[in-house]
């Protein structure tokens, strides 16, 4: 069957970087546009999702997903429009989540479970908080948050990373569980975004090189909680303060995505020991069965006006080798997600 779409185009993971992602590490390719089989439809990519996640999924070796293969279309997050199918679980017209990848136009099979498309409902959200805090950050956020870090009212939740998408909700939704939260980010300001936008009680930008100190400051009775995104010193640092059956929720270690030396572990981790202290680390895909429950919540959140979702667009599918570097920079404030399309 021909189909009238303009051609496809597509980032390929061309070579495996060392150290930041380089233009040569992507290739950029147009092909046509596949059309749906029986059972299978089209989407056409409206937004993509860049997560620092993808600086992993580069690599070779073990993870909790596999590798992108040289010359693979690079795995992205993002929400689309269904613009053809011949399947009855999606209508044209429908928007879809899912990891459609880099690339304009997703085409195969409407159960692919790579691909995991579901139906979003825009009337209940606008598309980009769909990848945000209704979507993967917002899940991470709230899982780790609730079922690993297990925080409780009045106890203090640190977070670093703290003006990005996961850290945002994090500190929202501990606020509006009870909880004082100090956030930990790059720049004086993404912590006055952090305090004065978002409702953390304090923020210290660790760019200033004073986490220690404002930690003492901000955290008087100690830490309970640690939302981890970023490893490296500023976890090392968080350890010398944390309370007895303190909780640290390893979420992420950005500081470290792009070493080119081995990764170092904490060495303060005999706080652990001291403090009867306990270290996880969780995946979000874990608690995929519960999404719709997290999302709901969220959702009322979000209308009562409790939490806000905040996303940094860039426009332009050809901005995405540049764009997807402005997470290691810290160069977004908020979800950072790249505008394909109109609707
Ligand atoms: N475990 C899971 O299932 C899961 C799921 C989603 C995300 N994550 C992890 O959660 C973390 C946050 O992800 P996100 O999507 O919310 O990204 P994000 O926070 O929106 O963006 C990344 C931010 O990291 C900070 N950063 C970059 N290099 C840094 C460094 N060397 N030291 C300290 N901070 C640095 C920058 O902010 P500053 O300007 O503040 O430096 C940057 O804006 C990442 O580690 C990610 O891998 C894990």
């Amino acid at each position: 069957m021909t189909n009238t779409f303009p051609p496809n185009q597509q980032f390929l993971l061309a070579a495996r970087p060392n150290g930041l992602p380089q233009p040569h590490d992507w290739q950029f390719h147009e092909q046509a546009v596949a059309a749906a089989e029986e059972g299978g439809i089209v989407v056409k990519v409206l937004y993509l999702s860049l997560d620092p996640a993808m600086r992993g999924w580069m690599n070779e070796g073990k993870s909790y997903i596999r590798p992108v293969a040289i010359g693979e279309v690079m795995r992205a997050g993002g929400l689309g429009v269904v613009v053809a199918s011949r399947s009855p679980r999606f209508a044209v017209g429908d928007h879809v989540v899912g990891a459609p990848g880099v690339q304009r136009y997703w085409s195969g099979p409407a159960d692919d479970k790579a691909a995991g498309f579901v139906k979003v409902d825009l009337r209940m959200a606008p598309a980009t908080a769909w990848l945000n805090i209704l979507g993967m950050p917002g899940m991470t956020a709230w899982f780790g948050l609730r079922e690993v870090g297990q925080a409780r009212a009045g106890e203090t939740v640190v977070v670093s990373g703290a003006a990005g998408a996961v850290g945002m909700t994090v500190g929202q939704v501990a606020k509006h569980m009870g909880c004082r939260v100090v956030g930990i980010a790059g720049g004086a300001d993404k912590c006055r975004f952090a305090v004065e936008q978002l409702g953390f009680d304090a923020c210290i930008d660790y760019k200033a090189g004073k986490v220690a100190a404002g930690l003492k400051e901000h955290c008087p009775q100690g830490v309970d909680v640690y939302f981890d995104n970023v490893g490296g010193e500023i976890l090392d640092t968080v350890l010398t303060r944390i309370n007895m059956k303190a909780r640290i929720v390893i979420c992420g270690a950005i500081s470290q995505y792009n070493a080119t030396a081995p990764v170092k572990g904490p060495s303060n981790y005999l706080s652990l020991l001291v403090n009867r202290a306990r270290m996880e680390g969780m995946v979000v895909f874990d608690y995929a069965a519960r999404y719709p429950e997290a999302v709901a919540e969220l959702a009322q959140l979000l209308r009562q006006g409790a939490v806000k979702s905040h996303e940094h667009v860039v426009e332009g599918f050809e901005q995405f080798p540049q764009a997807l570097l402005m997470l290691f920079e810290g160069r977004n404030l908020g979800k950072l997600v790249l505008k394909v399309a109109d609707a």
